[in-house]
């Protein structure tokens, strides 16, 4: 059986991601400092898998204790590596702390696997990375644009870090760029913990629905698109944690074509702030209170993945769609109140 250690195996796509691989087979070790989720749902965890994966409270950026982390369990197949912060507006307020959480800690984990010969690489990058590309779909050969935040700043940096010491080193490593993650596991038993106001769109309409907040406000209503809303790739957190089991199934058989590695992981299919308004609406059965208000500052127009490459390499392909996510999205929400 294959260990996999997750890092930030706790928050969101973590904890989805930890039971795909337990459901697949593999031992799982997380490493969680708890700093934007909660020890609850390890035993979430394992009411859903009905195994229970190791767990260390570590805080990443102490680099003697990742050290000693890696001394101790010296036997890790391959590493999954979430632990970041992903705060955009934060990140603009306290960069530093971004790129001490998401670099600093990058780079720690790096050396620990190096010191302990542990090859296989997974990384949490994002669409962020291209901006506003020219062409949609976006493929994997679109330019990096100047970040908007530092947060897409550390995605940029930490794939060009993985791939600098994939050059030197027997490190393989797969950056996958998520599109837009949401939904929640179809138990209602883990999903996206809200803090404070939503600023993603997902959990602001949830909580519309369930009258925590009083109205949606939707950010411009004048973009060249075809209602005049946003779009974007929503991708249920399901397909998104099996296309993480897949691309280290491929480091761990050696069918990765180049030590460094980029995929999309999208549906391949764009939706407007609108769209999601109305598949809510369906899968509810709740009229949503909304208003068409400004454009928010720093969002593009639109984004949406060309997904080819991972569905031939990764042989992964979204079993999910829109309404599914927000169906799953809304039961989670309903358990929260
Ligand atoms: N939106 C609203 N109202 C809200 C919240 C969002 O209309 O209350 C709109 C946004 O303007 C955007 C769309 O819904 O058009 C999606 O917004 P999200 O905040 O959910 O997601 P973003 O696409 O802005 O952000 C995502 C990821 C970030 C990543 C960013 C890069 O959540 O991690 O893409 O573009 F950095």
């Amino acid at each position: 059986m294959k260990k996999i250690l997750v890092t930030g195996g706790l928050g969101f796509i973590g904890s989805h991601t930890v039971v795909e691989l337990q459901n697949e087979g593999y031992e799982v070790v997380i490493i969680d400092d708890l700093s934007n989720s909660t020890i609850d749902v390890l035993d979430k965890i394992i009411s859903i898998t009905g195994k229970e994966p190791l767990y260390e409270n570590l805080d990443l950026k102490n680099q003697e204790s990742v050290q000693q982390f890696f001394k101790k369990h010296n036997t890790i197949d391959g590493i999954i590596h979430f632990a970041a912060s992903k705060a955009v507006g934060e990140s603009v307020e306290k960069p530093l702390k971004y790129y001490h959480n998401n670099i600093s800690t990058l780079i720690y984990v790096l050396e620990g696997m190096k010191s302990n010969k542990v090859n296989n690489f997974i990384f949490s990058s994002s669409c962020t990375v291209y901006g506003q590309a020219d062409v949609m779909p976006i493929t994997e050969d679109a330019p990096f644009k100047t970040a908007e935040s530092p947060y897409g700043n550390t995605k940029q940096i930490g794939e060009e870090i993985i791939f600098d010491t994939t050059k030197v080193s027997n490190l393989n490593a797969i950056a996958l760029r998520y599109f837009n993650p949401i939904g929640a596991h179809e138990s209602a038993k883990i999903g996206e913990l809200p803090i404070g106001v939503p600023q993603n769109l997902i959990p602001y309409v949830t909580q519309t629905g369930a009258k925590i907040r009083e109205q949606l406000s939707v950010f411009g209503g004048d973009y060249p698109t075809p209602d005049g809303t946003a779009v974007r790739d929503y991708i249920h957190v399901v397909d998104l944690a099996k296309a993480h089991i897949a691309a280290m199934k491929r480091l761990l058989e050696n069918k990765n074509n180049a030590s460094f590695e980029v995929f999309n992981i999208g549906t391949g299919t764009g939706s407007s702030v609108l769209d999601v308004i109305k598949a809510f609406e369906k899968v509810s059965g709740e009229p949503l209170n909304y208003k068409i208000v400004d454009r928010r500052e720093g969002d593009i127009t639109e984004a949406y993945a060309d997904t080819t490459l991972a569905n031939k390499e990764l042989n992964w392909q979204t079993e999910l769609n829109l309404e599914d996510a927000l169906a799953t999205a809304w039961k989670w929400q309903q358990t929260l109140k």
